[in-house]
């Protein structure tokens, strides 16, 4: 009986867990809705490819030498990243060790993304420069911005950027034209349909540009608008005071605030089928909602429906919840983005067979001991092991630590035991 309610319990925890899913070391800055799942990046340099319905990460991929600002989905179902480190990264489908290809040429953060045509990418850099890239890797460098640019969009028809310096600029062939000037920092841009633009204010106003010149505004909170995402009709807008706001692009009418932990909203994205809302935020999370009623969606199906051996500590599962998007405890875990931590105690770094470990962890210099993981998640994977692909993270607290390490010397020996 007693065996039967602890399994009940860690399922329940698990699955309850799941319509968030957890595994960035810090805020997520920028979501990317592909043709197989999710992405995400955040401020602890990792881009994170999601099997959003299975609440397991596929692969982390750790390149970026700084925090990752903005994320772009291809038509190849690929994927361009971009960070701090004044980079643009290509990943093909599924994700790489390494890129396919980079862009380099800012000097400063690049700070948004977005798809033109004919496979252009168009960035918007902290360095007062928005480049159009063409395919074969060159770039044409658009000036006039009086500071950092940190929105940029394709309309259709033209692209536009906006910035610090207030202003929502269109770019064509003879050069670059003011759209609109607004006296205060722009700090997102998207392109709408009918070749609108909505551009996200440091007060909080989401401001409706329509492809006549004219301004309408929204009024999304005091705090500024970080992320814009809009379909189906509806327009998402994202705040650093915590609030996402839904919008009916039609009307201009206010249909749901989005109520979440009440800490900064990074980024927003619409799910494919436009029903879904992805959120991600300070709090490391990516949850979900439901796009027309701005309700938190309720549990998916249990990550983990596999019955916990006896003796597992409850107060340890709660605290893997950190860990098991990204790692199964069962030998066999199919496409999981980290090894198993099956018999992990007494088990050499990097030696887990067919796992594509980065270069530093098949150095396998170290002995995972209870002792080792502690170390890893007090000092943090970036201190013990620079170089390693695992997101950074660390555990504070010393009782929740040594429940983790007690609840992994049960979970991670049980079916050893067979
Ligand atoms: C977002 C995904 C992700 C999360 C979350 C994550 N890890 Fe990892 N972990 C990885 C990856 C990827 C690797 C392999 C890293 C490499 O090769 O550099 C790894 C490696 C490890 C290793 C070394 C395994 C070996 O075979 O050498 C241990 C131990 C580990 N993680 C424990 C944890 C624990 C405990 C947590 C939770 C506190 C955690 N991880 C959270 C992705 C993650």
């Amino acid at each position: 009986m007693r065996l039967w309610l602890a399994a009940a319990l860690l399922t329940l925890g698990f699955g309850a867990g799941a319509q968030e899913l957890r595994g960035h070391g810090g805020p997520v800055r920028a979501l990317a809705v592909l043709p197989d799942g999710l992405a995400s990046a955040g401020f602890d340099q990792a881009v994170i490819l999601w099997d959003a319905e299975r609440g397991q990460a596929r692969r982390v991929m750790r390149w970026h030498g700084g925090a990752v600002n903005a994320l772009a989905a291809l038509p190849d179902g690929g994927l361009a990243s971009a960070g701090e480190d004044g980079r643009i990264a290509f990943w093909p489908l599924g994700g790489a060790a390494a890129p396919v290809r980079v862009l380099e040429g800012h000097s400063a953060p690049v700070a948004g993304l977005a798809l033109g045509p004919d496979g252009t990418l168009g960035s918007a850099g902290w360095d007062g420069t928005v480049r159009l890239w063409s395919t074969d890797g060159t770039a044409r460098v658009l000036e006039g911005h009086q500071g950092p640019v940190n929105g940029i969009a394709w309309t259709g028809t033209r692209w536009a950027s906006a910035g610090y310096d207030g202003t929502v600029r269109a770019w064509d062939m003879q050069g670059g034209q003011l759209l609109a000037e607004f006296g205060l920092p722009q700090h997102a841009l998207l392109a709408l349909p009918g070749g609108g633009l909505a551009a996200g204010g440091a007060d909080g106003i989401v401001r409706l540009i329509g492809a006549d010149g004219a301004v309408r505004e929204l009024g999304a909170g005091s705090r500024p608008v970080v992320a814009l995402a809009a379909a189906g009709g509806r327009l998402a807008a994202a705040s650093l005071g915590g609030s996402v706001t839904l919008w009916s692009l039609a009307e201009g009418r206010l249909l749901a605030t989005l109520e979440g932990p009440g800490l900064p909203v990074w980024s927003v994205a619409f799910a494919a089928d436009g029903r879904t809302l992805w959120t991600g935020g300070q709090d490391r999370l990516l949850r979900r909602w439901d796009a027309a009623s701005g309700a938190p969606l309720g549990p998916l199906a249990p990550v983990i429906e596999e019955t916990l051996p006896a003796g597992a500590d409850l107060e340890g599962a709660r605290v893997f919840r950190a860990c098991s998007a990204c790692h199964a405890l069962a030998p066999d875990s199919g496409p999981m983005a980290g090894p198993s931590l099956h018999g992990i105690f007494g088990r050499r770094m990097g030696s887990l067979p067919g796992y594509p470990y980065s270069p530093r962890l098949a150095r396998g210099d170290i002995t995972w001991t209870p002792e080792t993981v502690a170390d890893l998640f007090t000092r943090g994977p970036d201190v013990v092991t620079p170089g390693t692909t695992m997101p950074v993270q660390r555990l504070g607290n010393p009782a929740e630590m040594a429940a983790l390490i007690r609840f992994l010397a049960v979970a991670t020996a049980g079916r050893s035991a067979r």
